[in-house]
């Protein structure tokens, strides 16, 4: 039976990179029934909205959305599409590999990190007011139930990729009392995983240990700022953004999309690098079980980088968009 898939081109590069996408997971053989609905500034004076109510819904029957880069208006009042659809789908946990790509020139050659960001609460609760003229005070929430289901979400991936080790990411040190319990918490979500290894990190320390050396550390999880910090640093270790791909997962739905934005300066033009969107379908086929398919993607966009033969520009080739998706097509086995 065919997955049903909600497509979202998305602004800018997105229709470019997103074609790609679906071309590279359509070759595979896996049949997805695609499902394209609208989100972004494109929409916005069709709709009134940069989310249409019938976009939200299509993700709801499909469950699942493959999504481009959506650019946010600035100054307008509106709330970004990403931030919205989190909330809407209660997509708890941003799950954010980093694994080098050979051929991809980076400061380090074996990179395979996974980092786990919580991110629906926090510092992006979004909960800010005026104490007083001069005084902004914004809410850092954290609870219980919140800390729970991502550590458990960060135990269960590692079980899930044969992972070894799993750091909490914190700054208990100075918070003591929200960073202390998401501790008091990992340490008990811990001890029901006991064939993984558990260790803690304060978050600044955990920057430059990256940094020096990032074979120290597996699968790591943390809050919602120190995860957008930390996992915009691990897609640094592997040659930048355009490379990362991520996906967005709560209980019921999951939505995944290229770490990058919608690159309006490079967008229309044909030459759009789209390893990002095509490595998170490969995520994609991967939730939907199609194990294979996501691994012959996976090894195809390889194959094709450490060839150097038809690579995008951003990476140092000169091929287009569709040239480069059209080898990585030819490289699926
Ligand atoms: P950006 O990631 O769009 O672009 C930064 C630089 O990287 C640009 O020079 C761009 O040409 C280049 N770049 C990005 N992706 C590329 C790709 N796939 N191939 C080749 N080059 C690529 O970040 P920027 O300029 O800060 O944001 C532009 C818009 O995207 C904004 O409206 C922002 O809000 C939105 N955005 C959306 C995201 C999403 O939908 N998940 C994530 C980040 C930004």
């Amino acid at each position: 039976m065919a997955h049903p898939v909600t497509l979202i081109p998305g602004d800018g590069i997105g229709p470019e990179v997103t074609e790609a996408a679906r071309k590279v997971i359509d070759a595979t053989g896996v049949e997805i029934e695609w499902h394209v609905f609208q989100a972004g500034e494109e929409v916005l004076n069709r709709y009134g909205t940069t989310l249409p109510q019938e976009t939200l819904d299509a993700i709801m029957r499909d469950r699942v959305a493959l999504k481009g880069p959506i650019s946010t208006p600035i100054g307008k009042g509106f709330r970004s599409v990403n931030v919205e659809l989190r909330k809407h789908l209660d997509l708890y946990a941003n799950f954010r590999p980093a694994k080098s790509i050979p051929g991809v020139n980076s400061r380090y050659e074996n990179v395979d990190l996974i980092v786990i960001r919580e991110n629906t609460e926090g510092l992006y609760s979004g909960l800010e007011h005026i104490v007083v003229p001069g005084v902004v005070e914004s809410l850092r929430i954290i609870t219980a139930k919140g800390s729970e289901r991502i550590l458990k979400f960060a135990f269960e991936t590692a079980r899930r990729y044969g992972r070894k080790k799993v750091t909490a990411v914190h700054k208990a040190n100075i918070l003591k009392m929200s960073d202390g319990l998401f501790l008091e918490i990992a340490r008990q979500v811990a001890r029901q995983y006991p064939d993984i290894e558990y260790e803690e990190a304060i978050v600044d320390a955990t920057a430059m240990k990256l940094v020096m050396n990032p074979a120290n550390f597996d699968v790591l999880v943390m809050e919602n700022l120190f995860g957008d910090i930390i996992s915009d640093l691990t897609s640094g270790l592997i040659g930048g953004l355009g490379m990362a791909p991520s996906a967005n997962i709560g209980t019921d739905y999951a939505v995944f999309e290229a770490v990058h934005g919608s690159a309006p300066d490079i967008a229309g033009r044909g030459i759009a690098n789209p390893t990002a969107l095509i490595l998170s379908g490969a995520l994609m086929l991967r939730h939907l079980g199609e194990e294979d398919a996501a691994g012959q993607i996976e090894q195809a966009v390889h194959r094709v980088i450490a060839a150097g033969k038809t690579i995008p520009r951003d990476i140092g080739g000169t091929a287009t968009t569709m040239e480069y998706t059209e080898a990585i097509i030819q490289a699926l086995e």
